[in-house]
């Protein structure tokens, strides 16, 4: 079994829908995938309303996920840690004890823009154009990563 993390702030907007497509495209019985917080704001809420619907809308059914936050042995549980922009990134590479673990983690993007540090945008203030926009982007990046993790 191989094992993804999909990290982004408060793990109810980005990271829940980034859970959800993944794990979409790829066969459950070989690969697992979650997601967590850099914040713990909403540590045990479902995710925000504005993603389940994008979601819904997309036909994947998020609303049973509840929000965590990202904790040192998660370097330990899974194989890739994903993150959403590099607030997160540095987050994350903050807590991290060896260079085994630093080297799980990436900007998510980097998937489909390698090398230019782009960042999924925090959609939680904004309409819902920025919900269908991290959608977009997330599948696009979400097609690459599991081309990949199916070689
Ligand atoms: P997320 O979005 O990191 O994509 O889940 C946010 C959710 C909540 C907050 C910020 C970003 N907040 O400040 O509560």
């Amino acid at each position: 079994m191989k094992r993804i993390v999909m990290v982004c702030l408060g793990n109810i907007c980005r990271s829940p829908l980034a859970e959800a497509i993944l794990q979409s495209k790829l066969p459950k019985e070989k690969f697992s995938v979650d997601s967590a917080g850099t914040a713990a704001y909403h540590v045990g809420t479902s995710p925000d309303p504005r993603s389940i619907q994008i979601a819904r809308a997309h036909g994947l059914d998020i609303s049973h996920q509840r929000g965590r936050q990202f904790k040192i042995e998660d370097f330990d549980k899974f194989d890739h840690i994903f993150a959403m922009d590099s607030s997160n990134l540095q987050h994350i590479i903050g807590l991290a004890r060896t260079n085994q673990d630093v080297e799980k983690v990436s900007l998510i993007l980097e998937s489909i823009y390698p090398g230019q540090h782009k960042d999924v945008p925090d959609p939680y203030y904004g309409g819902p154009e920025g919900f269908k926009n991290i959608y977009l982007l997330l599948n696009n990046a979400c097609d690459e990563i599991s081309k990949k993790l199916l070689i």
